[in-house]
């Protein structure tokens, strides 16, 4: 957890006492402490057990790393070292070279501060940071308290967007989870900022987000061939991009560029956007003939072997099937679960990640589609790209392929999907039916499965 002021063994003292230490903190100092990017420990204890466990030389090697290519919450425009390479200091430093708006992100970093011409510095520590944490780890003081947690950027893995399986998101996708927030959770929108604002905290997230990728790969690194990639200069990688007219990269870097070949997915990702084909149902017309003949065939795909929606969602619908599984960031949990069945064991290992920063993990529930709430949005081409591409970092399966994003003509099920592009408009209608089909229908829960799968 993200703390400017720790307080270690004050469980030990009497309330009263570690009160008055707590109220005294901000007069002996302790706020005042200069906020710092918190080194990823969960993934460093994950690589505990791999052949090459990170020493402590190699983990100060690291954060020098990080320091030099991505500066502090304060200033992220630090440059290189001189002596590591003078080229790329003369040129705006290397956050400039990766491709990010140098501009944008010291207005988001930073301490929270008016300046004289009423300008708000500081948007990040002002608005995200009690949630996603300083480091953008998603554990920021708020966090514990919420369900789900606020997403951790360090992975590099998003939930809500527009692009195929684990591409990342565009920066369209990113400013639709600002403005609208996303419904049902905690996540607040933000449509009260001015455009400037919102645009410097969707750099910032890039940024926090890249940052902490780099991080994992480095650890990730190190930990299976004993050494860094290379020096600072190799790892941060030619740039920049060498891109194409539509001003996606031509050539993806290799692994040892571990920035460049961070930036090239996040560069990548308008290559990936699904476009789906165009929808034979009309939306503005609910109650149409065309409608109800587009809700039947849904609904029996949705219940369908193929598809099989039901079981995690439920027969009824309401979330209520398959609940063992776990998001990506706590993948250390899922390993446990297969690996391990002593409680015991368990909950030891759980501890030793929380002593490191980790939450106490959660499993992830499937929707309750019959409340009409959609994180990824209410739009029917939401629902259409939830269900051609299913909810990366969690379970919720792609019925698409990677090639039918770009709106061509490939049949999906014949490339390895399970269902037709056109077919995947009826599952969106009967998705959308869900919360105003009756209950009395009969919840299955207590009358049996409504369909026996075919
Ligand atoms: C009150 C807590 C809270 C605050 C404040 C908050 N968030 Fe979030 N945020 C969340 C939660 C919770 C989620 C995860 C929702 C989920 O997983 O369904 C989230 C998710 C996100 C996502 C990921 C969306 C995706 O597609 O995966 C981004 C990006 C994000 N927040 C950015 C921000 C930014 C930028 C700010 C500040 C301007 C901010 N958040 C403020 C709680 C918060
Ligand atoms: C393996 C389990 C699993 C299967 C199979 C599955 N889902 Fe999901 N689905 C989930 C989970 C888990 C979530 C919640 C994800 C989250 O909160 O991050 C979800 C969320 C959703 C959402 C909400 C999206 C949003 O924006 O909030 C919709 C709609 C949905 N599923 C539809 C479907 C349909 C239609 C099918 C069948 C084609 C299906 N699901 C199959 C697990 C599954």
């Amino acid at each position: 957890m993200e703390r400017s002021c720790q307080f270690q063994g004050t469980r030990l003292l009497p309330p009263s006492v570690a009160l008055t230490l707590m109220l005294l903190a901000p007069l002996i100092g302790c706020q005042s402490e200069v906020p710092y990017f918190r080194p990823n420990l969960v993934e460093i204890q994950i690589e505990e057990d791999s052949s090459e466990p990170i020493t402590e030389d190699q983990q100060r090697l690291i954060n020098e790393t990080m320091l030099a290519m991505f500066g502090t919450p304060d200033d992220p425009a630090n440059p290189f070292p001189e002596d590591e390479d003078a080229e790329v200091e003369a040129s705006g430093g290397p956050l400039t070279n990766f491709g990010f708006d140098v501009e944008k992100l010291k207005i988001a970093a930073g301490p929270a501060y008016k300046d004289a011409e009423g300008n708000q510095h500081g948007l990040y520590r002002l608005h995200c940071a009690h949630c996603h944490g300083v480091t953008g780890g998603g554990d920021g003081p708020t966090a514990p308290f919420l369900n789900p947690y606020p997403r951790d950027y360090r992975p590099g893995v998003f939930k809500y967007k527009s692009t195929f399986g684990a591409a990342k998101p565009s920066h369209d996708d990113l400013k639709r989870v600002l403005v609208h927030g996303v419904a049902g959770t905690s996540m607040p929108s933000f449509r009260t900022l001015p455009d400037n604002e919102i645009e410097a905290l969707v750099e910032y997230v890039r940024y926090l987000s890249v940052r902490g990728e780099t991080e994992i790969r480095l650890i990730e690194y190190l930990a299976s061939e004993g050494e860094m990639p290379g020096s600072i200069t190799e790892i941060a990688g030619g740039f920049p991009l060498a891109v194409d007219d539509d001003g996606i990269p031509e050539e993806e870097p290799e692994e040892e560029n571990v920035v460049a070949s961070v930036m090239y997915q996040w560069d990548s990702a308008p290559a990936y956007i699904i476009q789906p084909v165009s929808s034979p149902i009309d939306y503005s017309e609910p109650n149409s003939e065309a409608m109800k003949e587009s809700i039947a065939r849904g609904e029996k795909l949705f219940y369908s072997k193929n598809l099989q929606c039901n079981s995690c969602h439920g027969d009824s619908a309401q979330g209520d099937g398959q609940r063992d599984k776990y998001t990506v960031w706590f993948k250390w949990r899922e390993d446990l679960g297969t690996n391990n069945d002593d409680p015991a064991e368990i909950n030891r290992v759980v501890h030793q990640f929380m002593e490191v920063g980790a939450l106490q993990p959660r499993t992830i529930h499937p929707r309750n589609l019959r409340l009409g709430v959609y994180r990824g949005g209410r739009r029917p081409i939401d629902i259409y790209r939830r269900i051609y591409s299913g909810i990366n970092g969690g379970p919720m399966p792609a019925q698409g392929t990677a090639a039918g994003i770009a709106g061509n003509d490939v049949a999906d099920d014949e490339a390895g999907g399970s269902i037709r592009r056109e077919q995947i408009w009826d599952v969106v209608s009967y998705v959308m039916s869900l919360p105003y089909e009756p209950l009395s229908q009969g919840t299955p829960l207590q009358q049996g499965p409504k369909y026996t799968p075919r």
